[in-house]
């Protein structure tokens, strides 16, 4: 349970808020690289953190993130005309190259100098990984680019999609670090998904509704590990990452690719789901890439040319009423990543924290939540970079083990929750 002040400070991230300036402090994935794939291309609207930007390639091909709206009369510059180094204005022609920097004014007398005084807002888009990655933070504070593992191996061992998720970025988290639902929400789907199936790790998740939560803190956030019984006594761990604020790698199940999430904020009531899949010594197999395009494993199918999933609200998630009945899926909603989506968004744009009943497996939300006003408090009011932003801290791993009882995970799976060059996931 979260005290009002405590869920609107996490919840809100636009200009000015305390959230919205931790958020600023990171790299965070803005747009799939393929959505800008050539120079003069068809720019893009972007909306993140509650601001309303452009985002657009010059003829060099020039990565620009520019404020949407033209600085003469705010006409959206979505409609300019991509020419010659620069963006045009529809409406009178004002042009601005890729840092925001106007560079005409037809009126006036070039002489004037009058368009060097006009600057749009701009910010750093750099392409890494496949995904563009947008710092909207101040400039003088702007970290080294992200080193999430996933974005170093080759191209043909990853695979990357983000679709509209219509809740806060805060429910959708705590789903991410939420092992429990798996037992049950995701029941049906476990042994059914291929990206899922075969591993000897789901027959210890369907076995064992009542996992045991040990909450540990790490250099970047949590590790969260889920304990369920294994053979003779000996326990089954899932340790998921949680990275401050919204990276979270879900523990891999045998060879299959391992995932994992950063929900981005667009404004306060929705946020992108960007999910990630790869496998560190081979590239993915053509079955993987198949079932991955068609929105299998936590990823989800969307509206051709949209990011809005097929199921969704409007459509009540395509819910399958005989399918849940039959418990081919627990909610009657179909796929991983709308189970989470259409509970979470269930929930209403930002639910209210204050009426909640909490558990003991809530224990990794409780302590994310505390983790992140504490981080935000040292980070306004005395200036600490908070946790996540050194390389060291994205140089991390997600881990299943079976393990000894009197073996706490945390030492046990220590090598296993870093990245081992040229090693996989330590799995089951
Ligand atoms: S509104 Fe853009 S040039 Fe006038
Ligand atoms: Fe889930």
């Amino acid at each position: 349970m979260l005290k009002k002040e405590q869920n609107d400070l996490l919840t809100q991230t636009g200009p000015g808020t305390p959230m919205g300036q931790l958020f600023r402090r990171y790299w965070l994935p803005a747009l799939l690289t393929e959505e800008l794939p050539e120079p003069e291309c068809p720019p893009v609207r972007v909306k993140l953190l509650s601001e309303r930007l452009l985002a657009w390639r010059d003829t060099q091909g020039r990565y620009a993130l520019t404020d949407e709206f033209c600085a003469h009369r705010g006409v959206s510059l979505w409609f300019g005309r991509n020419e010659e180094s620069g963006l045009r204005c529809s409406y009178h022609g004002w042009k601005y190259d890729h840092t925001g920097q106007c560079i005409e004014v037809p009126s006036e007398p070039t002489e004037s100098g009058f368009c060097q005084t006009i600057k749009l807002a701009s910010y750093p888009l750099v392409e890494r990984g496949g995904v563009l990655w947008a710092y909207m933070g101040p400039p003088e504070l702007q970290p080294p680019l992200p080193e999430w593992e996933f974005a170093t191996v080759p191209s043909d061992r990853r695979f990357v999609s983000k679709r509209l998720q219509e809740s806060n970025w805060l429910q959708a988290l705590e789903g991410g670090i939420d092992s429990s639902h798996v037992s049950f929400l995701h029941r049906g789907e476990i042994n059914k998904d291929p990206l899922f199936k075969g591993s000897r790790g789901n027959q210890y998740n369907l076995a064992d509704a009542r996992p045991v939560f040990e909450v540990v803190e790490s250099p970047g956030g949590l590790y969260i590990g889920a304990r369920r019984n294994a053979e003779q006594g000996n326990y089954y761990w899932r340790v998921t990452q949680w990275v401050i604020p919204c990276f979270t790698m879900i523990p891999p199940r045998a060879d299959h690719p391992v995932h994992g999430h950063f929900w981005i904020p667009i404004d306060d009531e929705q946020c992108w789901t960007w999910s990630f899949d790869y496998k560190v010594t081979r590239p993915l197999s053509p079955l993987e890439l198949q079932s991955l395009r068609e929105g299998k494993g936590v990823h989800a199918a969307c509206a051709p040319g949209t990011f809005r999933p097929l199921a969704n609200k409007d459509n009540d998630y395509l819910m399958d009423r005989a399918a849940q009945k039959r418990g081919e899926t627990f909610s009657g909603v179909h796929g991983f990543g709308m189970q989470d989506a259409s509970l979470q968004e269930s929930m209403g744009p930002v639910v209210d924290r204050t009426k909640e009943n909490l558990v003991s497996t809530d224990n990794g939300i409780i302590m994310a939540r505390h983790r992140l006003l504490r981080s935000v408090k040292a980070m306004v009011e005395k200036h600490v970079t908070p946790p996540g932003l050194d390389i060291a801290h994205q140089r991390c791993r997600s881990a299943a083990v079976v393990l000894p009882p009197d073996q706490p995970f945390k030492d046990a799976a220590k090598a296993a929750l870093v990245v081992q060059d040229d090693h996989e996931h330590v799995t089951v």
